[in-house]
């Protein structure tokens, strides 16, 4: 079993908050990321995926093929947006690295198989001290 990872980045704004709750209290509970006129994050995400590689190529998978994959089912649509207002997968979730993560590995564990791999995990970097890893349900 090899493991290969592809890096992309994205920045994207969000606000941490529910709204049944009081400015003070959402302060309190998500700090400086619930600041309600929003601001951004330089986000990196790591996608890890597994298999064994193809004797003809030496390749797991091509990896231009499986960064185009991201970015189309993922990057582009949160790259330069808004992911509490603009993101479709992230509608109704708290825009935390952590929901993000879960939600990415949703979106691309079909989309990996159909390259012949699996995938392995999805790792998203919102700060140089922070980062959320995700191995599925299964682990
Ligand atoms: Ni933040």
């Amino acid at each position: 079993m090899i493991y290969l990872t592809r890096r992309e980045r994205f920045n994207a704004a969000h606000r941490l908050y529910r709204k049944e709750w009081s400015d003070d209290k959402n302060s309190e509970v998500f700090g400086k990321c619930s600041n309600p006129n929003w601001h951004g994050h330089n986000y990196v995400l790591l996608v890890t995926v597994k298999g064994e590689p193809d004797p003809e190529t030496g390749f797991l998978v091509n990896i231009k093929i499986l960064s185009s994959l991201v970015n189309r089912c993922v990057i582009d649509k949160l790259d330069h947006k808004n992911i509490n207002i603009e993101v479709d997968f992230m509608k109704d979730k708290i825009a935390t690295t952590e929901n993000l993560t879960i939600s990415i590995w949703e979106i691309l564990e079909p989309e990996v198989l159909k390259l012949g791999c699996q995938l392995h995990s999805i790792r998203i970097e919102e700060t140089e001290n922070n980062f959320a890893e995700y191995f599925g349900n299964r682990h």
